[in-house]
């Protein structure tokens, strides 16, 4: 008979010798979050989430979108918002805009950064913004230029890079066509989305290994995954891997797409402090205040958030006793 192999394989030795000391963690709760929300929050519940987010250390926020109200009614007071939040000079606040129209408004309301987003699935463009992947593209170069022109830093989003509701399966080169399109217009960096939280370690390792192949930047890529099905913190920890050290989030895993059926939240913002920290890598994020601000953004949606470390934590404040 012979002996079972022992030891540690080879390959576990070197896990995670490449790990960021520190990451960029990018909110998106008030954006991605609230857009899906049953219930709508109030302007000043909204600039309260987001300055409690900048108090909790959290220093790239997604505040708002500047798009057609009648399809996204939850964010129809954008302009509000986004006049309304005490900017602190340590924070970096952007908004989503989908044309020069939005561009004009997020300019209007003092935004020094926006994102343009588009879908690697020409289904998912259609029913997401009423165009097709070129038009997509060409309103972009028109924004992107105006944008940077303007003094604004502007960043790309590329969605269902893992799937599309309507398409299933999307090709990888379609991935890198428009990511390296948005690159050539000057968006500092593309956040890949997997907007209907489909993806595996595995195939989060097969997107970033061509997208890197092809010359994109390491530097220039984020990551932002939907927890849909309950992959999001596997597939960060494979980004890390890669050297990826911006990560999209959103506190208490609020979120989800209205256009892409079936999508749930975003990994949330606690999860992936808590794994990060656990693993030596700095975020700068305050987890109690954090903690703290979910609880009371909990009780404004009326429903308890999907965070697990939320729940564990507090499950254990009310066990041993003191407030969360
Ligand atoms: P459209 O209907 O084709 O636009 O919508 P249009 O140019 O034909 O104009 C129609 C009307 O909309 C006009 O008004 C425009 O003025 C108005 P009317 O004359 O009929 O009264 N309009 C606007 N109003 C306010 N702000 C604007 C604006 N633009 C036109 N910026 C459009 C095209 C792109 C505007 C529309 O499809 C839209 O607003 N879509 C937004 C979709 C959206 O926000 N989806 C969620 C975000 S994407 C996401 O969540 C994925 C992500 O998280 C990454 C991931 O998870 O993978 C980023
Ligand atoms: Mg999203």
């Amino acid at each position: 008979m012979t002996e079972a192999p022992s030891g540690v394989p080879e390959s576990a030795r070197h896990l995670f010798d490449a790990l960021p000391e520190r990451v960029s963690l990018y909110e998106v709760g008030p954006r991605d979050g609230l857009q899906n929300e049953a219930v709508v929050l109030p302007t000043d519940k909204k600039v309260e989430l987001i300055e409690g987010l900048a108090d909790a250390g959290l220093r790239r926020i997604e505040i708002t979108s500047f798009v057609n109200p009648r399809w996204i009614p939850a964010l129809a007071d954008h302009m509000e918002v986004a006049t309304s939040v005490r900017r602190r000079p340590d924070v970096r606040y952007s908004a989503l805009v989908p044309n020069m129209r939005g561009l004009d408004g997020a300019s209007r309301a003092g935004m020094e950064e926006i994102a343009v987003f588009l879908a690697a699935s020409e289904t998912h463009n259609r029913k997401n913004i009423n165009k097709s992947t070129d038009e997509a593209l060409a309103t972009y170069r028109t924004v992107v230029a105006e944008a940077l022109r303007r003094g604004m830093r502007v960043r790309g989003y590329v969605s269902c890079v893992y799937g599309c509701p309507y398409e299933g399966p999307v090709a990888v080169e379609a991935v890198l066509r428009v990511t390296r399109e948005l690159v050539d217009m000057g968006v500092y960096e593309v956040s890949l989305g997997d907007t209907i939280g489909v993806g595996t370690p595995r195939q989060v390792q097969f997107v970033l290994e061509r997208l890197l192949d092809a010359g994109v930047a390491r530097e220039q890529l984020a990551v932002h995954f939907h927890d849909t099905r309950g992959t999001a913190l596997a597939n960060i920890v494979v980004a890390l891997e890669f050297g990826i050290s911006t990560i999209d989030s959103a506190i208490g895993g609020l979120g989800g797409c209205p256009y892409a059926p079936g999508a749930s939240g975003n990994v949330a913002t606690e999860d992936v402090v808590f794994m990060l920290q656990g693993m030596g890598v700095e975020t700068g994020v305050d987890l109690d205040a954090l903690a703290t601000l979910s609880v009371r953004l909990s009780g404004y949606l009326g429903r308890e958030l999907p965070s697990k470390y939320l729940k564990a934590h507090v499950g254990h404040c009310s066990r041993v006793g003191v407030p969360v």
